[in-house]
């Protein structure tokens, strides 16, 4: 193993305490990137072999998609142990090596955390599942008495998030809870050997030279169910009750106890590590508690992935959430796609479906039909534009792999191949999330495009060779290009976090200047307008005489 002294520690990439605050952040799904060893999963030595491209790239970290051991009943979202890797994906020396070769780079490292429930395959869970109820063992998880004369039926009707039951039993009478697949049952944060196991997760990989941390369901540890015993409200009477602070699964005011110890450790280093919160929460202003500085510090917005490509929306959603950071003393983030949505170039390809399109669901995908209905073209076009607004804006932007290289989703995976259990408890209503974790193509041909030597575990479409990075390196135009580009000059153009609105004299076009004069305009109509005066620096799309078309955005220095 390599000593741990001779990691680089605090070097030119982590010793700015504050680099998350504008930082772009690159997410990589470790099991789809980059494949050294040919067995068809990405592992951390394709992430090392990449480092240059993700140089290139000119991204400031990247978020690691949990590479934990696990069974995959979710991606990797069930962990099964926190402090080592997966075998299939490699071992922590090579998780050393990547974090040295990362940081001498320049690129600062976020891991993924996994606190709400573990994965059934955790020494933890065997261990309750040996124990008798009542027992230290179970009490670490939430368990309950199931109903019925001998405990044969459930202790509430509640649904879990991937659909079906969320309650499961054990045999003995007694049933564990679990929000997300039955391979993953909740942890009890009431529990103190919890509360303290996960500190002593977040020591050892900050000791290991990583910079910072992505919180997965930062809004649900904290549960306050009736005590053994005593009757579970039901499903209905959950939904009816709002998500403000006191509801029993969500949202809780007690989950910010939790993180203000996650502070002490995080601040107990140099530079202090980060931490973005996930936290789909009600309102804006209940998100900006999780990125209070005695807490995480961050929280994911996800408004304007939710939003359509609408000027109106964008701008109310970009203001409202200035202001909330700005509130907050923490800076907002902005994202389009991630490993849990359809990707941007598909929604914004698309005829809109009201709410089913909003959280990037992929209900609309199964039932609109993909190849009959998707504009690829347009998509493209669209989500370049987004894309260039969005680094332009004040904050921190995260970006998911295979984003830059204009990657739609895949919508046409046979049913044998599919992975996500969404698709398999939620069967003909979602298709799941496989489609936007498809391996990456890094080259137009080759067993799985230069992803590896052998077959990719997801299947690539032929169409996926177009897009593959090799293709478009060096390419005037194309999307690898433009993300290269607009990253380098968003780093020589850095400023204070702060926005001006320009009149445009159009409700569908969108004009903001930075304080140094860097300036965006984005047209979301469809007819060309005047470009505001100023130098051109970059186009999301070509111009059409010196005028922006629809669909398209410009930066320019005025
Ligand atoms: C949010 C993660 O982003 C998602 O992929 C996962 O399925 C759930 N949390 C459960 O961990």
């Amino acid at each position: 193993m390599t000593d741990l002294l001779d990691l680089p520690a605090a070097d030119g990439a982590t010793s700015d305490p504050t680099w998350w605050r504008q930082a772009a952040v690159y997410q990589i799904y470790p099991r789809s990137f980059a494949d050294s060893d040919g067995d068809g999963i990405g592992n951390l030595r394709g992430i090392t072999s990449r480092v240059d491209y993700l140089a290139a790239l000119g991204i400031d970290a990247v978020w690691l998609s949990p590479f934990y051991p696990s069974a995959l009943a979710d991606g990797g979202y069930d962990v099964a142990d926190y402090r080592d890797v997966d075998p299939k994906i490699g071992t922590l020396d090579d998780f050393d090596e990547m974090v040295a070769a990362l940081h001498g780079a320049g690129i600062h490292v976020v891991v993924d955390i996994v606190p709400n429930h573990t994965s059934n395959l955790h020494a933890w869970f065997a261990e309750a599942l040996a124990a008798p109820k009542g027992s230290p063992a179970r009490d670490r998880y939430l368990f309950r008495d199931g109903l019925g004369e001998h405990g044969e039926l459930p202790p509430a009707d509640w649904t879990s998030t991937f659909g079906g039951p969320a309650w499961e039993p054990v045999g003995d009478g007694q049933w564990y809870f679990h929000h997300f697949a039955v391979e993953q049952p909740d942890l009890n944060w009431d529990n103190p050997e919890v509360r303290e196991d996960f500190l002593r997760t977040l020591r050892f990989w900050s000791d290991r030279g990583v910079d910072g941390f992505r919180i997965d369901v930062a809004h649900m540890l904290t549960k306050d169910l009736p005590a053994p015993g005593e009757p579970l409200p039901s499903q209905a009477e959950l939904e009816a009750l709002p998500r403000d602070g006191q509801h029993p699964l969500f949202d809780r005011d007690d989950v910010h106890d939790v993180y203000v110890g996650w502070r002490e450790v995080f601040d107990s280093y140099d530079p202090p590590r980060t931490a973005v919160a996930e936290a789909w929460v009600g309102s804006a202003e209940r998100r900006a508690r999780y990125a209070s500085r005695d807490g995480l510090g961050q929280a994911f917005n996800f408004d304007l992935l939710e939003a359509d490509f609408d000027a109106a929306q964008f701008r109310r959603i970009i203001t409202a959430n200035l202001a909330l950071a700005a509130a907050s003393g923490s800076s907002t983030t902005w994202v389009f796609s991630n490993h849990d949505v359809v990707r941007h170039a598909s929604r914004y390809g698309l005829p809109p479906r009201g709410d089913d399109r909003r959280k990037g669901g992929t209900d609309w995908l199964l039932a609109g039909g993909p190849e009959s209905d998707l504009d690829r073209e347009a998509g493209l076009a669209k989500a370049r534009a987004a894309t260039l607004l969005e680094l332009a804006l004040p904050g921190s932007s995260y970006l998911y792999q295979g984003e830059e290289l204009g990657l739609h989703e895949v919508a046409d995976i046979p049913d044998g191949e599919r992975q996500d259990p969404t698709f398999f408890r939620n069967r003909g209503v979602e298709i799941g999330r496989d489609g936007c974790r498809v391996p990456l193509p890094w080259t137009a041909d080759g067993p799985s495009l230069g992803f590896g030597d052998g077959p990719s575990h997801l299947p690539q479409p032929a169409w996926f060779a177009e897009h593959a990075a090799a293709v478009q390196d060096g390419v005037e135009g194309s999307t690898l290009t433009l993300y290269r580009s607009a990253l380098d000059l968003r780093r020589k153009l850095q400023t204070a976090e702060e926005l001006e609105w320009l009149e445009t004299g159009s409700p569908d076009v969108l004009a903001f200047r930075r304080p140094n004069g860097w300036t965006s305009v984005t047209n979301f109509g469809s007819d060309a307008v005047p470009l505001p005066d100023g130098e051109v620096l970059l186009t999301s799309g070509p111009l059409a005489d010196g005028a922006l078309p629809g669909g398209t955005t410009a930066w320019l220095q005025s």
